[in-house]
């Protein structure tokens, strides 16, 4: 998609635009971002979703029967649904992309954006009057009105230790003001941009309010370095450790001195900072799944002949919903595949055509290594014969 080309769902700003002065800086509203928008499921078919073994869904109730702001976790059943005031409550669901193909091609939409941001489609059905209470997300994230009306209210950007309420399972804040008159009702198709760390209020405004929450993570600073720190632990042998040769004899056995804390210093430092390893880490960290347990591997090993005749009969293999892909070159012609939290180093052909969403058919044999990839790729659950993935059966 070229940057410099006005997008209606931007509200006519190039992804240029949008990105240099609204992404993760300051909200944007776009009115009629998605032209008579059809809502691609309806209430009924997300309470369904939210009854599902799993799938993550919540309801907040209000005035629930346990207190103010009452949450519970699904999966729920009928009886759940029945026993629901007529208004004050919120149903969401989390990753409905991965459930539903309409929902899933919205994301096609975002490709201004790199891939391995995106975390999911949530999806929230409220009645008139519904929300989840004023509160901050550490997310961008794409509001999109999906059925009826939603008033959002913006209260501008929070500090990291705004006040919350106390004794309720939601993080809701204890001050909300709207600032800047930032207070508008979003029709169906209509979209709001909103940075991490700013404070919003959604209401819905009638009975068939469905919103979809295109969220978009990053890894926090604590996580990232847990996280590299736990990747380099596994590469590192046991004999690099803290060296202290050709030292000065100790005034005070009991100090740790100045170089002590330097040769340290420089150990740690020296071995962080190693660009290819850090990016092997990186690539490998932004393509986990999000819910590990739905990657399911085969039990068989795939038989690279039979692969390939299949492929050349016309079967097609899909990338399953919810596997997470991603390349980063190596040189100018090999990269390194990341597939749902793994890499394995191909050709950069290979590896783009896997991480796009061009079809994957019989021409991707003429690649040498891809009979061994592919088969790995089906191994893990990453890839899948298209056709197998019985939607009904998540
Ligand atoms: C909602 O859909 O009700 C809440 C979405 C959000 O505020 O993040
Ligand atoms: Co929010």
């Amino acid at each position: 998609m070229p940057s410099n080309t006005p997008l209606p769902m931007l509200g006519g700003l190039t992804a240029t635009e949008f990105l240099g002065d609204y992404w993760q800086q300051k909200p944007l509203l776009i009115r009629g971002a998605f032209p008579d928008f059809e809502s691609p499921l309806d209430p009924d078919e997300l309470a369904g979703l939210a009854c599902e073994e799993g799938i993550e869904s919540r309801l907040v109730e209000e005035h629930g029967k346990g207190g103010p702001w009452q949450v519970s976790h699904g999966p729920f059943d009928e009886r759940t649904f029945a026993r629901l005031p007529e208004r004050d409550w919120t149903l969401l669901v989390q990753a409905v992309d991965h459930y539903v193909p309409e929902v899933a091609e919205l994301l096609e939409a975002f490709d201004f954006l790199p891939r391995w941001r995106r975390d999911d489609i949530m999806v929230s059905y409220a009645p008139t009057g519904g929300s989840v209470g004023p509160h901050v997300d550490q997310y961008d994230v794409f509001l999109l009105q999906g059925s009826g009306q939603r008033r959002w209210q913006l209260g501008g950007k929070v500090a990291d230790d705004a006040p919350i309420l106390d004794g309720i399972d939601l993080r809701i804040l204890a001050h909300f003001a709207v600032e800047d008159d930032d207070d508008w009702v979003l029709e169906p198709g209509d979209m709001l941009y909103l940075p991490p760390g700013w404070s919003h209020h959604g209401v819905s405004q009638s009975d068939d309010c469905l919103t979809l929450s295109v969220g978009f993570r990053a890894p926090s600073a604590d996580e990232a370095i847990t996280s590299y720190a736990d990747y380099l632990g596994e590469q590192l042998p046991s004999s690099r450790r803290y060296a202290d040769a050709g030292m000065a004899p100790v005034s005070d056995p009991g100090e740790i001195d100045d170089d002590a804390v330097e040769r340290m210093r420089g150990l740690i430092l020296e071995t962080l900072d190693d660009p290819a390893q850090l990016a092997q880490w990186f690539g490998r960290v932004m393509t986990q799944p999000k819910y590990a347990d739905q990657l399911v591997a085969s039990d068989q090993p795939t038989e690279p002949n039979e692969l390939i005749t299949a492929l050349h009969a016309g079967e097609a293999l899909m990338r399953t919903p919810g596997s997470r892909f991603a390349w980063r070159a190596l040189d100018d012609k090999r990269a390194t595949l990341f597939a749902d939290g793994d890499g394995a180093e191909c050709s950069l052909p290979l590896a783009r055509a896997l991480a796009s969403d061009t079809p994957l058919d019989a021409k991707l044999l003429e690649d040498e290594g891809a009979v061994a990839l592919l088969a790995a790729l089906l191994d893990a659950g990453s890839l899948a014969w298209d056709g197998e993935f019985d939607e009904s059966s998540t």
